[in-house]
């Protein structure tokens, strides 16, 4: 079953110097919200953020100085090549999280797949999550691992996860989160960050144009100024920091050649899924014009619909 995956491991005292990690977050300051593209069209001076910001380190043609830290952690690549059974691990994106004062769960998710030919920079994603949910394209599937690795321990800001399925209770990793890591498949493996906080007024909400950065005059505290006012201000070590690191995956130098130019084209996404809704006996077609219409992307949607796992915290994004 794809929606399964092996419980991921767990890797403590991961970075031998995290001040390496505190001076990278620092350089690379400011971060800013979270995109808006889930609420596209909202009005950058209306606060509606979270305080749960995001910043990429390394991804396509970027890569800050020092993010070698996490792109060539042996630990990573030895815990990779071990889960994956597999003897090539390609690190390509690094990116970190900082979360504070949210008084519910993230989304309950899988991340966003990709496959040879189609991804996020030539195919829309519900495209990517339904040709997921299909099961239909696992042959052209880039495999990936993903490590997420935690700074500190905050009040709470655990981690669901349910190695199992979504049919079965996640499990929890919170409590003694600081410099430990969990690396397994979360393309499949459906994950939720748990609430985060101080919790005293509730989820605290400011503006797109929010910036969080070590605060004036010092001292170790950070600070998120919005539209030119300090709206929060805390130690760095109260702050949910999260460092995320993906890697393509191949069994064998050789596989890694030999699938390479086996890519698939929209016309080829075409012909799978008219295949199959044809042998499901369904009535609808894969259409290469409607790919922005959103009457198709439900109808396509609803023949291989998303899995809900069970016990999932109710989301900040519930509702939207
Ligand atoms: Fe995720």
């Amino acid at each position: 079953m794809v929606h399964t995956a092996q419980p991921p491991v767990l890797l403590r005292d991961v970075i031998e110097d995290v001040d390496e990690v505190v001076a990278l977050l620092e350089r690379n300051a400011p971060y800013t919200p979270l995109g808006g593209w889930y609420r596209p069209g909202a009005d950058e001076d209306v606060a509606t953020c979270a305080m749960w910001f995001q910043k990429d380190w390394v991804h396509a043609d970027l890569a800050v100085a020092g993010s070698d830290l996490f792109q060539q952690c042996e630990r990573y690549h030895q815990a990779a090549r071990q889960f994956c059974d597999a003897q090539v691990i390609l690190p390509h994106s690094l990116y970190v999280n900082v979360m504070v004062g949210i008084d519910r769960a993230g989304p309950a998710h899988t991340d966003n797949p990709k496959f040879r030919g189609r991804e996020r920079k030539n195919t829309p994603m519900w495209l990517l999550r339904t040709m997921l949910w299909s099961e239909l394209f696992r042959r052209w599937e880039i495999v990936q691992a993903t490590s997420i690795w935690w700074l500190n321990d905050v009040d709470e800001g655990g981690l669901l996860y349910w190695d199992e399925g979504p049919d079965e209770p996640p499990h929890r990793h919170v409590g003694a989160m600081a410099n430990t890591a969990l690396l397994g498949d979360n393309h499949h493996m459906f994950h939720q960050v748990e609430r985060v906080g101080p919790f005293d007024q509730g989820t605290r909400l400011v503006t797109q144009r929010a910036e969080l950065a070590p605060a004036d005059g010092g001292g170790g505290d950070w600070a998120v100024v919005d539209r030119g006012t300090e709206v929060f201000r805390a130690p760095l070590d109260r702050f949910r920091i999260s460092v995320l690191w993906k890697a393509d995956v191949y069994e064998t130098e050789k596989e890694c050649r030999a699938v390479a130019d086996d890519t698939l084209t929209f016309e080829d996404v075409a012909r799978v899924f008219d295949r199959d809704l044809a042998r499901r006996g369904e009535k609808l077609r894969f259409d290469l014009e409607g790919l922005e219409d959103l009457a198709f992307q439900e109808a396509l949607s609803a023949v291989y619909p998303e899995a809900r796992p069970v016990g999932a915290q109710p989301s900040i994004f519930d509702g939207l």
